[in-house]
């Protein structure tokens, strides 16, 4: 039997890419596409995980058995998006188990947003309307990518943020057309929530390392610049129409090709907040530890019935 050369391998495999088939898990991939494949899914996943927690801490204030109601169920959903990222994650290859450890001793990384205070409820409206709002543009784009797993997990996660993004708004509203007391609320969190929410498509395309490598498999269909683009495309006109101020002073359209332009953000936060050092990581990081700790009766029992889930 004769077997193509690697050249012929890559060949073969970006000839797929370019007519569009999805590369499924049994497929030949090149080791680099498998490797920021993980990368990336681990990453995501431990977002999902990740933003479980500053939400979660919010249940027992929630004001309202509704708003109650409705919150439990969006913490339940993003717990649930972390498995079925895991999963896709683990079709190439890589344990779950490792990624967790990953992720608690702090080598693998999750999104910015989430080592932000959420000081006030109307922090949980922001990170329901701004956060979820911006997942959404980035997961939409995202599905579309190369690899069959992770575009199949991020379609039915899609669906469910969409649910989000209402229960954000709905807090939003509320707040924005409020009494004096709630209007300045939801400002205030506003102003906290809208530089973390630009950085979280990530550092400029001139900064960003691995959008070039991802682009030319089919990964990742638009680059961070962009996805932020159609961010602010699709939110600030609703901002302005809730008649919120917007902390960005030098934000404004280019006039000959409409899109907005931002003030950069301070990116050397950024990469502070990212790499561990931001104002909730150490505290994050270490109620996600214990969590996982008390949970090891769980996995003994589990393992002890063969029950523990695989790398494929
Ligand atoms: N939060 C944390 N880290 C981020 C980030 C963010 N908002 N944006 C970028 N980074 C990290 C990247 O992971 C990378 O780190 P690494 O080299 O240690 O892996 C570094 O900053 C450089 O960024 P870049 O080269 O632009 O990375 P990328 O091409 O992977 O693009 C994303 C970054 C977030 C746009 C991309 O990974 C993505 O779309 N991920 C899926 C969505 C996701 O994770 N959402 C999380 C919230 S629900």
């Amino acid at each position: 039997m004769t077997t193509l050369s690697d050249e012929a391998q890559l060949h073969a495999f970006e000839a797929r890419i370019a007519r569009g088939d999805k590369v499924e898990p049994g497929d030949w991939m090149p080791d680099r596409y498998r490797q920021q494949l993980t990368r990336l899914i681990q990453q995501h996943a431990n977002s999902e995980l990740m933003g479980a927690l500053p939400e979660g801490q919010w249940i027992p204030y929630a004001p309202g058995f509704k708003r109650k109601m409705a919150l439990i169920a969006k913490v339940q959903d993003e717990v649930g998006h972390a498995q079925l990222l895991y999963m896709a994650a683990e079709t190439l290859g890589k344990p779950r188990v490792e990624m967790i450890e990953e992720l608690i001793n702090g080598t693998s990384k999750y999104s910015n947003v989430f080592n932000y205070p959420c000081e006030t409820w109307a922090d949980i409206a922001m990170v329901g309307w701004l956060i979820d709002g911006a997942a959404i543009v980035n997961q939409t784009i995202m599905q579309t990518g190369s690899y069959g797993p992770y575009g199949r997990a991020l379609k039915r996660i899609t669906y469910e943020e969409a649910f989000h993004l209402k229960q954000g708004y709905d807090l939003v509203v509320t707040l924005a057309t409020g009494t004096r007391a709630q209007r300045d609320m939801c400002q205030e969190a506003f102003n906290r929530w809208w530089w973390p929410t630009m950085m979280f498509f990530g550092p400029p395309d001139r900064q960003s390392v691995h959008t070039e490598v991802l682009q030319r498999w089919g990964v990742k269909p638009k680059t961070n610049d962009e996805q932020r683009q159609i961010w602010l495309q699709k939110f600030v006109p609703k901002i302005e129409e809730l008649g919120l101020d917007i902390p960005d002073k030098g934000l404004h359209r280019d006039p000959d090709t409409g899109d907005y332009v931002i003030t950069q953000p301070d990116w050397d936060e950024f990469f502070r907040v990212i790499n561990g050092d931001g104002p909730m990581n150490r505290e994050r990081l270490a109620l996600r530890r214990l969590i996982y700790e008390e949970g090891s009766w769980l996995r003994t029992a589990l393992e002890k019935r063969d029950l523990l889930p695989r790398a494929a």
